[in-house]
């Protein structure tokens, strides 16, 4: 059975549409690209359309790749003071040349609406009921939500230890009393743990990486990354034959960037509220 991202992804944008409807001032969205990654690109205009759609003021800075991080920086500290910027974000990856922890902690907390930075990713860490958390595992805790999967007593497998998407995600899950495990480069065998998991979650960017001999047949799967290579799209699980089979799966990939830009809007949104009520 297919979990589909697609189409919760459209409700949330009615909702969103509905409630920037009633808003009495524009809300502004900014994103930063360096370099010309075709996967960014192709993510920073799904960002763009979605904003528009939902009349979110967006506007992008695109620079060449061999942008200098000093003047990054600047740009940052523009952005962090401009009163016409609410929100904005640095597109991920940035080109090797780019320090890019130093980079997104540049961010002001308050305008991080990635929730990239240190101070937020505490703010995850300890549970903060305020919170709000990175675009990929917001989506993956919003579908499991939708579709009725509590992760509480789960065994829940979070393959690869990313900042962006791994440990906010495992820290989610243990937050919504998941038990947590988390592998990486430097786990001996993977397998041992999925084939046990009532849940995996696999984001490690490597083609047909999680086959199905390596799940049970209840485990549910969330394929968070794909790779494209000679324009032909492979997943990190084997899809298809897992798909084939009994279990439950997200659709790759036009589930994973609708539900992540989705977040995104309503992460612009949520911060606009809690801003306001202050
Ligand atoms: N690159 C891949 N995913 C993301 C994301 O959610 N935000 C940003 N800024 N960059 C990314």
């Amino acid at each position: 059975m297919i979990i589909d991202g697609k189409k919760v992804a459209s409700e949330i944008y009615e909702e969103l549409k509905k409630e920037v409807s009633n808003l009495s001032e524009k809300v502004y969205l900014k994103a930063i690209l360096v370099g010309n990654n075709e996967d960014s690109i192709r993510y920073i205009n799904q960002k763009k359309k979605w904003a528009e759609y939902l009349w979110i003021d967006f506007e992008l800075f695109h620079y060449e790749e061999n942008f200098d991080e000093q003047e990054l920086l600047n740009k940052i500290e523009w952005l962090n003071d401009d009163k016409k910027t609410h929100w904005f974000i640095v597109q991920l990856p940035l080109p090797k040349h780019i320090d890019t922890a130093k980079v997104i902690n540049a961010i002001k907390p308050e305008k991080d609406v990635d929730w990239f930075t240190k101070q937020n990713f505490w703010k995850l860490a300890i549970w903060d009921s305020s919170f709000l958390a990175s675009c990929t595992p917001t989506w993956i805790m919003t579908l499991l939500e939708k579709y009725n999967i509590d992760v509480t007593w789960k065994d829940v497998v979070v393959i690869w230890r990313s900042n962006i998407v791994g440990k906010p995600l495992s820290l989610m899950m243990l937050n919504n009393s998941a038990t947590i495990t988390t592998c990486h480069s430097r786990t001996k065998d993977i397998s041992y743990y999925t084939k046990k998991a009532d849940i995996v979650c696999v984001a490690i960017w490597k083609p047909w990486f999680l086959t199905l001999d390596m799940i049970n047949k209840n485990t549910i799967v969330i394929d968070v990354w794909f790779t494209v290579r000679d324009w032909k799209i492979y997943w990190d699980a084997d899809f298809e034959t897992i798909n084939n089979n009994w279990n439950m799966i997200t659709p790759v990939p036009g589930g994973v960037w609708a539900m992540t830009v989705a977040m995104l809007m309503q992460n612009t949104l949520k911060a606009y509220n809690i801003q306001n009520e202050k």
